[in-house]
């Protein structure tokens, strides 16, 4: 297994670029499963996840290819309407098939997703949105059985916002018979994204960026050709690891607009930003004051940042707390972290960092991808050398991230393993 070693440099500056959203990506990959024939994909990065992807596109009937950040998918032969075991086990987003197989070929057997190193994360919103759409299901030997006549509009009220069962809710919808309407949808520019790509192949949703969406079923999709938004994850933690430095760092190709929450709190710290279009640059704060954090559903601060922000609060001047109201067990790295002589006490699912004068570097271990992100930015500014193992969980969705934060003045060497 690949490690990373890393020396430190606080002196980081120049132009970091931010590759195409991961969890855009993965959810516009299945929508082509609604559009017989091909669709091509611009702006992907070259990710773990999206390759587990592809495997189960193939696996299901599709042809795929991929050169140079572009992605081409021809769905015209999709025909076995299975996600096996070995797959989902690898990456919970496999149950973005679930909608898609269901509207084209009437059926789905998705292997159940199990645990996760963030918490418990059950699929029952999505299950309820097909069943609401007139899908039957069940569940056996560890299958989720999902079987249609054809799928009927129907009004779903999500209890909870959920990014994934939006998506999926949304893809089932489009081909369906009738009107469907999404009442407590996800907002997350994910969801935008996969709007504007069915829109596109000539879905008909209306209500974007609002949590009512309205679907107006139509009888066929087409293939398109579609540019993916950038990571707004990958740029919030690029934009924290400038604010670890001492130094102006430019995180380019990014959305400030998909980062409103993250760029108030880096103000708070003590930051000063300059956006231009499509460029933010970020001057480190001389004392990075405390701030607190509570997760929340978009346009709130996003659960996916709060790993690395962990990291920044750990260097500040006071105390500040940080809670995920998302996945309130998305605490992992917290004692990771405290390895590298951060000093961070949990108080039930609320993390209580009290600000450390430096970071002394340590042998840890990744455990999810976020986290892992926290530790190589823990990392860049601890004393000493800092050696992050398991890192194959940050390869699932960082792009060459070792090359990339080099590119700016980190010292990070992969160790072959
Ligand atoms: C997406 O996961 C992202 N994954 C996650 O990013 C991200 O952390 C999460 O949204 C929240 O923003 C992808 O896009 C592939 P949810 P998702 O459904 O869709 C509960 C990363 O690091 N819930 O919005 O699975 C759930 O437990 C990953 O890139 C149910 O109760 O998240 C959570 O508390 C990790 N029942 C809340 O809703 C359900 O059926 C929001 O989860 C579904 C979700």
């Amino acid at each position: 297994m690949d490690k990373f070693i890393i020396e430190p440099n606080r002196n980081l500056s120049g132009d970091i670029h931010v590759s195409g959203a991961k969890n855009a990506i993965l959810p516009a990959m299945a929508a082509c499963l609604l559009a017989p024939g091909k669709s091509i994909l611009h702006n992907v990065p070259d990710l773990i996840d999206l390759k587990t992807m592809a495997h189960l596109l193939r696996v299901i009937g599709a042809r795929i290819e991929y050169e140079n950040g572009i992605m081409s998918i021809d769905s015209k032969d999709v025909c076995y309407p299975e996600a096996p075991y070995e797959l989902v086990s690898k990456m919970r987003a496999s149950i973005y098939v679930l909608g898609p197989l269901l509207a084209r070929l009437g059926k789905a057997r998705v292997s159940f997703p199990g645990g996760c190193a963030i918490g418990t994360r059950p699929v029952d919103l999505h299950l309820k949105a097909m069943e609401a759409l007139g899908a039957k299901i069940n569940i056996d030997h560890g299958y989720i059985n999902a079987q249609t006549e054809g799928l009927t509009g129907a009004d779903i009220h999500f209890e909870k916002s959920s990014v994934g069962a939006t998506i999926n809710a949304l893809m089932a919808a489009v081909l369906a018979h009738g009107t469907t309407n999404l009442y407590n949808a996800a907002m997350e520019p994910e969801v935008d994204s996969t709007i504007d790509i069915l829109n596109k192949m000539g879905a008909k949703i209306s209500g974007k960026s609002t949590t009512t969406l309205c679907i107006k079923g139509v009888d066929d999709l087409f293939p398109v050709q579609m540019d993916m938004i950038p990571d707004r994850i990958e740029a919030g933690t690029f934009l924290i690891a400038a604010a670890l430095s001492t130094q102006p760092v430019r995180v380019c190709n990014c959305t400030a607009d998909h980062l409103t929450a993250l760029l108030d709190k880096l103000r708070e710290s003590g930051c000063e930003l300059e956006i231009e279009s499509n460029k933010i640059r970020l001057y480190p704060a001389k004392r990075i004051k405390t701030t607190n954090i509570l997760t929340l559903p978009y346009p709130g601060f996003p659960t996916d940042l709060q790993a690395q922000f962990t990291v920044l609060m750990s260097l500040a001047d006071g105390i500040s707390y940080v809670e995920d109201t998302i996945f309130p067990d998305r605490f992992m790295h917290v004692a990771e972290l405290n390895r590298l002589q951060a000093d961070i006490t949990m108080q039930r699912n609320i993390a209580c960092i009290k600000g450390v004068k430096k970071l002394n570097g340590a042998e840890v271990m990744a455990t999810d991808l976020r986290a892992s992100a926290a530790l190589v930015l823990a990392g860049m500014v601890a004393e000493g050398s800092t050696t992050v193992s398991r890192i194959y969980h940050i390869d699932r969705g960082y792009d060459k991230i070792e090359q990339k934060l080099n590119s700016i003045g980190a010292k990070i060497r992969r160790e072959k393993g």
